[in-house]
């Protein structure tokens, strides 16, 4: 069974994602561990309700921060940590350390909207398909080997809010997916691109109709 450590800075509605995707064994994976560097984070209650440990890290100073993430995951055997709204960028340091075994979920199609508030950036730009992107973390933030993406249809009458929900809704589909698809092997980095072995697929069991899913989903 896959240990999973999350990292999140707030509500964590994608960290519940993960969890109840795991406690309704949709995938072979088990929330060890949740960080957080906001100890106001719902996140944490999430977890603690969940009976998962959760730590709030202090991030006055971003190498002790870094280094008390890295000694914690490591203690607690993660072999998968994910950044579920994780509003920090990482340092080379820290990625050099997890590369290939760190991912990230982003509220836009990468390489568009890259940064906060990724929804009203699409919004305002008047794109017709906004979504969102899970990638394996490199040094660059909200860069790195794309796993799966997603387009959501923006609407006429879309505040960035029920945009937001839209999407949201979707990564609650795709970062899990993300997931079961490294727990399975099937994740083959590529260069910058990943190769997506061939398997089973959530498309039947858990879409959207009118959303669009990039292949391996
Ligand atoms: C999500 O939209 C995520 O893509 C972005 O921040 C939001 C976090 O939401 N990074 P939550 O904390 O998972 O509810």
């Amino acid at each position: 069974m896959l240990k999973v450590g999350v990292l999140a800075s707030g509500r964590g509605t994608n960290l519940q994602a993960i969890i109840d995707a795991c406690e309704k064994k949709l995938i072979n994976a088990k929330v060890v561990v949740v960080l957080s560097d906001n100890e106001k984070a719902f996140a944490l209650e999430r977890a603690k309700k969940h009976g998962i440990d959760a730590f709030y890290v202090e991030a006055k100073d971003k190498r002790k921060h870094e280094e008390k993430l890295d000694e914690i995951l490591q203690s607690y055997g993660v072999e998968l940590a994910v950044g579920a709204g994780y509003m920090r960028i990482l340092s080379p340091w820290f990625i050099k350390r997890w590369y290939g075994k760190i991912i990230n979920i982003h509220p836009s199609l990468l390489p568009s909207f890259k940064g906060i508030d990724a929804q009203r950036q699409a919004l305002e730009y008047g794109v017709k398909l906004a979504g969102c992107t899970t990638h394996f973390m490199d040094e660059k933030p909200d860069h790195g080997p794309i796993i799966l993406q997603a387009a959501v249809k923006v609407k006429d009458d879309d505040t960035r809010d029920t945009l937001a929900e839209r999407i949201l809704k979707v990564e609650h589909q795709i970062l899990p997916r993300s997931i079961d698809l490294f727990e399975q092997g099937r994740l083959v980095i590529e260069g910058s691109r990943v190769k997506i072995l061939p398997g089973d697929s959530w498309l039947e069991k858990y879409s959207y109709p009118d959303v669009l899913y990039s292949e391996g989903y």
